[in-house]
């Protein structure tokens, strides 16, 4: 079927950048798990797209038949950008041992606990400032003017690089997730993104600082050696790229919800103890990020033959609405007791930044929830989403007394 053309079997057909696909696909991976639970298509190449639970968890921790070496949902088509600066790809996420495991040990500790809670002022004062913004206009975009402004900002203060260019930041990761089927925005993306960090780390080598980049450029690979520059480049990349679009795309969620659903935004006014709770639903209900792997050598999985080079999509955000794991799926409970969600994944890549994402989440919320606590979508609003390897609203206009 030509790319692009509409959509008239899910099982045998399906486009995750359709516009049904975008605007509701937990119609539609509920249609498909009882029928198919693993669909297929050859749109952008053999693909295939689980959507139980138990299914995607298997694939995400079986790294022998399933690499990371290609994880973009969205395959790159036509110009590779930069590919010899990029040797290693964006490690850990795009690796697979023994590469993850030490460059994923290089980047946890800038996003333990203790860390992140000395990050938490520093987005508290960030929000409140941009709530002063606009709380006396009586309206904002939820997602442009609040929770876009967000990640972006908090990240480049961990990287210590200028936040002042966090437009430029946006920009570059929302041409490689949002428009990766456009070759000429996404490479620009890429360059963009490459260039800026090829001149960061040119001057952490003379004058290094208290951030990451500087840490990273300073250790050690596996081997005892100081890590390889292209190494660094592609970790500092992963990191922009990993904290911006995602948080972003949590915190819309979750105001759209709460800006269409008054219980549950007036339950966590009134009862801010519920937050740590209704952050893990809000999560799973909507999660933003679904991953690829390529398939390394022909195998078959629950009855699927899959071919060696095939994609498989790590459908986190359909796993997280499975009826056979959590009961009331498609039903936000705040107070949801179980709830073993796979919003960050699962296995040997699951999120190294989820302290920071909770984090973020939960501050972007109480704030809002503080100054701004009865909203509601404008009259007549157009409200914008996203898709693709990250689902999150991208308009969302909002008013509020
Ligand atoms: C709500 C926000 C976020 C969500 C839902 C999310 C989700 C995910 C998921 C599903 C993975 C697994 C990828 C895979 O299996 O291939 C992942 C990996 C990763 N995430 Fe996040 N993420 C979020 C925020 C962040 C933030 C703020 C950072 C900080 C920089 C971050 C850094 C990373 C890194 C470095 C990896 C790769 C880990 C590895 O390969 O070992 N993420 N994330």
């Amino acid at each position: 079927m030509t790319q692009g053309a509409p959509v008239t079997r899910w099982d045998t057909d399906f486009d995750v950048l359709s516009p049904e696909y975008v605007a509701d696909p937990f119609r539609i991976w509920d249609e498909l798990r009882p029928t198919c639970p693993v669909a297929h298509t050859d749109r952008r190449g053999s693909t295939w797209l689980p959507t139980r639970y138990q299914d995607v968890v298997d694939l995400a921790h079986d790294i022998d038949h399933f690499s990371s070496t290609q994880i973009s949902v969205i395959p790159f088509n036509g110009e590779r950008p930069d590919e010899p600066i990029l040797a290693y790809g964006i490690p850990p996420i795009s690796a697979d041992p023994p590469l993850h495991t030490w460059t994923r040990r290089l980047l946890l500790p800038w996003f333990s606990h203790r860390r992140v809670e000395g990050y938490e002022a520093m987005t508290r004062a960030l929000c409140a400032e941009l709530i002063d913004g606009f709380v006396s206009e009586g309206r904002a975009d939820a997602a442009h003017d609040y929770a876009q402004q967000i990640p972006v900002r908090v990240i480049a203060g961990i990287l210590g690089v200028p936040s002042s260019l966090s437009d430029t930041f946006t920009g570059w990761v929302r041409d490689l997730l949002e428009f990766a089927d456009d070759p000429v925005r996404r490479a620009r993306g890429a360059n963009g993104l490459v260039g800026f960090f090829v001149d960061e780390v040119g001057k952490r080598k003379t004058e290094p600082g208290d951030d990451l980049l500087s840490d990273l450029l300073h250790s050690q690979s596996d081997d005892g050696q100081p890590v390889d520059e292209r190494v660094v480049l592609g970790v500092a990349a992963l990191v922009l790229i990993a904290g911006v679009d995602t948080t972003w795309s949590a915190i819309g969620s979750s105001l759209w919800h709460l800006a269409t659903h008054t219980e549950d935004r007036d339950r966590l006014v009134h009862d801010p103890a519920a937050m740590p709770m209704a952050i893990e639903e809000l999560l799973r209900a909507y999660s933003p990020v679904t991953m690829a792997r390529v398939v390394t050598e022909d195998v078959d999985f629950v009855g699927c033959p899959m071919r060696a080079g095939d994609k498989v999509l790590l459908n986190f955000p359909g796993a997280n609405r499975d009826p056979e794991v959590f009961e009331d799926a498609d039903r936000v409970v705040l107070d949801r007791e179980l709830n073993r969600h796979v919003a960050f994944g699962s296995g040997i890549h699951r999120c190294a930044g989820s302290n920071l994402a909770r984090m973020e989440l939960r501050v972007a919320l109480e704030e809002w929830l503080h100054r701004i606590p009865e909203f509601s979508l404008a009259d007549g609003a157009e409200v914008t989403w996203a898709g693709g390897q990250i689902r999150g609203p991208r308009q969302l206009p909002v008013v509020f007394r």
